[in-house]
């Protein structure tokens, strides 16, 4: 079936948006990434990014509606500073009772106070912080596991 790999604002600038603290691989390189790794355990990948909180629950909720129908597993999603802010991206995940892995690049608890607080995370199945790009890999591994057990 397939994972669905979702990226919130600002990621669409991934390689060149403060490399110290991101890396200098691209959007497209972690797509390339998830997608290898999503094989790996047979399962193929759906990558969305969006700057719009709006289009980010709107896909929440199609995720919802293709777990029921068998066709996605869950989703592995970066929301950005959209983490830090969104109660209604929190609403999204319950309401439409997606299993999410929440991806962290940065270590946000090693950076300013205000990404110390998560909201996606009280409704995340798992999280995965300050591995660099790595990190989307290591929650589709997550996810697999976690959804097998
Ligand atoms: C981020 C951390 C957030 O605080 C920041 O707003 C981002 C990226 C990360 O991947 O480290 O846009 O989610």
């Amino acid at each position: 079936s397939t994972i669905m790999v979702l990226n919130g604002p600002n990621l669409n600038l991934l390689g060149t948006r403060e490399p110290a603290t991101y890396g200098y691989e691209t959007l497209a390189d972690v797509e390339v990434m998830c997608r290898e790794a999503a094989l790996s355990f047979g399962h193929e990948v759906e990558c969305h990014q969006s700057n719009h909180e709006g289009v980010l629950i709107d896909l929440i909720h199609e995720a919802g509606r293709r777990i029921k129908e068998g066709e996605v597993l869950g989703v592995v999603f970066n929301p950005g500073a959209y983490t830090h802010t969104s109660v209604a991206l929190h609403d999204a995940i319950k309401g439409a009772d997606v299993p999410v892995i929440e991806v962290h690049i940065s270590n946000v608890h090693a950076r300013e106070a205000f990404r110390h607080h998560s909201y996606i995370s009280p409704a995340a199945a798992g999280i995965v912080v300050g591995m660099g790009v790595q990190g989307y890999v290591l929650g589709i591994q997550g996810l697999v596991h976690k959804l097998k057990a």
